[in-house]
């Protein structure tokens, strides 16, 4: 087991925030970034690049990267679709790490970025060698690991086919999208077995649970025992795919699995009570309850 360091990536800008149909205020999405650096995060996801058709919620992406603050240690991650996002993303200069984003289902592909699974290929490897020629780390995420709101089932093999095509293309880690949360320890257990034949020990593989069906910490658990230790979360639990048909719910929720990675005595560099607060400005204005449980029951204490 790898139980001494986690590494936590925040999804909350940008997973937390994408599915909103409130239009949420730049200033605000910036306090929200500001305060989860400083409650210690070091990898913040703070916006996407992605068109503002699909997802206006994003649409003020150039103004996130052109304001955030610019701290010592801290990497500022971004979606980028294509080499379009990939060049304005980078024009602001403070992005780190760009992600493609593509999935093990076809289905939920095209309904996500308009394409095929083999098209996606194509156009990311193009993102992913500007990105390798620049010096800009890059990221690949494959949703739908567990299961697609389309298809049903989605097989392990699938999943390993486009991890071993993103890992051709040169990207530094592979996050695995349990797009709608379905995931179970097993089913983690399966993939991640499947996955250590090419990578034995699972360094470049990051998880990103969404909690439908609460198993997030569960499913933690059972990754960190195969040997993983980087995980997204959610500030607030807040989070979804807006193209994943009512089926996705919250991501993981910081909160939750800081308490979890507190508990075990395993460090992450995050300061519990400061998350909770970082997600309660966001979750007030959109008046909502907090969807971590672990929020919910530090600020009633
Ligand atoms: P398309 O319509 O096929 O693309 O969309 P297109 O190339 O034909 O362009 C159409 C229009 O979009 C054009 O504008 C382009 O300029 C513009 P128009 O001429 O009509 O005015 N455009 C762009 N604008 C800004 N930034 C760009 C960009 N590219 C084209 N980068 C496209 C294809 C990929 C752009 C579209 O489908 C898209 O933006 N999809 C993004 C959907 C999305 O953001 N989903 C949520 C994130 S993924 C997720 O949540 C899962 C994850 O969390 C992991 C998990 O949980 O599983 C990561
Ligand atoms: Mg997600």
């Amino acid at each position: 087991t790898n139980y001494s360091k986690v590494q936590i990536i925040e999804v909350g800008p940008r997973d937390g925030l994408q599915n909103e149909s409130l239009p949420i205020p730049t200033p605000l999405k910036l306090r929200l970034i500001s305060s989860l650096a400083s409650a210690g995060l070091t990898r913040i996801e703070a916006t996407a690049f992605v068109s503002p058709k699909w997802v206006p919620q994003m649409s003020d992406h150039l103004q996130i990267m052109k304001q955030v603050p610019k701290i010592q240690g801290l990497k500022y991650e971004v979606l980028t679709p294509n080499v379009k996002g990939y060049e304005s993303a980078v024009s602001t200069g403070s992005v780190s790490t760009v992600s493609v984003f593509g999935a093990a289902s076809e289905a939920f592909c095209k309904s996500n970025i308009n394409c095929t699974i083999d098209e996606s290929i194509t156009r990311f490897s193009a993102v992913v060698s500007r990105a390798l020629h620049d010096g800009v780390t890059a990221r690949g995420y494959i949703s739908c690991v567990a299961g697609c709101p389309f298809q049903g089932t989605v097989s392990v093999s699938d999943v390993v086919k486009v991890y071993e095509a993103m890992k051709e293309m040169g990207v530094s880690e592979v996050s695995l999208g349990d797009t709608i949360g379905v995931s179970t320890p097993g089913q983690v257990t399966s993939l991640l077995s499947a996955l250590k034949l090419s990578s034995p020990n699972l360094d470049d593989i990051a998880y990103h649970f969404h909690d439908t069906y609460g198993m997030g910490c569960a499913n933690v658990l059972r990754a960190m025992d195969m040997g993983v230790t980087k995980f997204d979360s959610s500030a607030a639990g807040l989070g979804g795919c807006p193209y994943a048909g009512g089926g996705a719910s919250g991501n993981l929720a910081t909160e939750d699995l800081v308490y979890l990675l507190d508990g075990m005595g395993v460090e992450t560099g995050v300061d519990l009570e400061r998350v909770v607060e970082a997600g309660r400005e966001v979750t007030e204005f959109l008046g909502v309850e907090s969807r971590s449980k672990v929020g919910l029951a530090i600020m009633r204490r």
